[in-house]
């Protein structure tokens, strides 16, 4: 078993960053939009404002209350899409659930849009066009890339079907050649699929839901999946079992969770450079 290391392509990345934000010298912004205070949320804003800094841009946080109404969102994404101070922004899922999440995403610049959610963005993604993508299933593939693990004829399986994760991860694995499915909450048999699968992707969100008994020898295992167990940080993934099944496996945390940063580090220099 090897570990597949999202720590270290991750700093490998910002420190790529960092060199061409360098030979910029503008003071350009990531900015982010909060609202509210999802401990998650701002927990993970902390890390992306920390990686911002690390390579040289400027962050911006727009805090906003959870009482804001649909209109005002859209005025402040509208705010960041006309400053030319701000290279590329997000606004932090979850929205409460009077505001329509897609409504908000499509208000962005697709060309600011370094989460990559929006619709042009996806759509360009899916045909295999250049395109701003989603940080985490990109990240993904960077590390698949970095093992030089080759996706073409594997069985892949994606546990998950989310628009920010488990769904462009299957049309990227399908881009790459791979035979793809895509389980979800109602799929019948979970373990099925999985014994079949020469890479794993977890992203269900629900700790420890792949077992070793559910996998086969040699597998690759992609974790995803990030929750609090007490104070300890867990994935979809039963490590401990799992990992001596596994050729590859990545670790929760220091797996895909720093890979998710970077990656919004890395489209956000190709948001400035316009190279995507
Ligand atoms: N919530 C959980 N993951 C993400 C992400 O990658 N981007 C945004 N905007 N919200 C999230």
């Amino acid at each position: 078993m090897k570990i597949l290391d999202g720590r270290a392509l991750a700093n490998k990345i910002l420190v790529s960053a960092k060199r061409k934000v360098a030979r910029w010298k503008k003071d350009l912004s990531l900015a982010v939009v909060l609202v509210g205070k999802n401990p998650a949320s701002v927990a993970y804003v902390r890390m992306k404002k920390k990686a911002a800094e690390k390579v040289g841009f400027k962050f911006r946080q727009v805090n906003l209350p959870t009482s804001i109404s649909e209109k005002k969102l859209l005025a402040e994404v509208e705010k960041l899409n006309r400053d030319k101070k701000v290279a590329g922004f997000i606004v932090q899922l979850p929205l409460p659930k009077k505001i329509d999440e897609a409504k908000i995403i499509e208000a962005i610049n697709p060309n600011k849009d370094v989460d990559g959610f929006h619709p042009l963005n996806f759509g360009r993604g899916f045909l295999n066009m250049p395109a701003l993508l989603p940080a985490t299933p990109a990240g993904i593939l960077s590390l698949i890339d970095e093992y030089k693990i080759d996706l073409k004829g594997k069985n892949a399986v994606v546990i998950g079907r989310s628009n920010i994760l488990g769904k462009p991860m299957a049309i990227l694995l399908i881009n790459r050649g791979a035979t793809v499915t895509v389980c979800n909450r109602s799929t019948k048999s979970l373990a099925e699929h999985t014994k079949k699968a020469d890479i794993i992707i977890a992203a269900a969100g629900v700790p420890n839901l792949v077992k070793a008994s559910m996998v086969k020898k040699g597998v690759i295992i992609i974790d995803a999946g990030c929750a609090k167990l007490g104070d300890r940080l867990v994935g979809d993934v039963d490590f401990k079992q799992v990992k001596k099944k596994a050729s590859l496996i990545t670790p929760v945390p220091g797996g895909v969770g720093p890979m998710t940063v970077a990656t919004l580090i890395e489209n956000t220099v190709k948001a400035v450079a316009k190279n995507f």
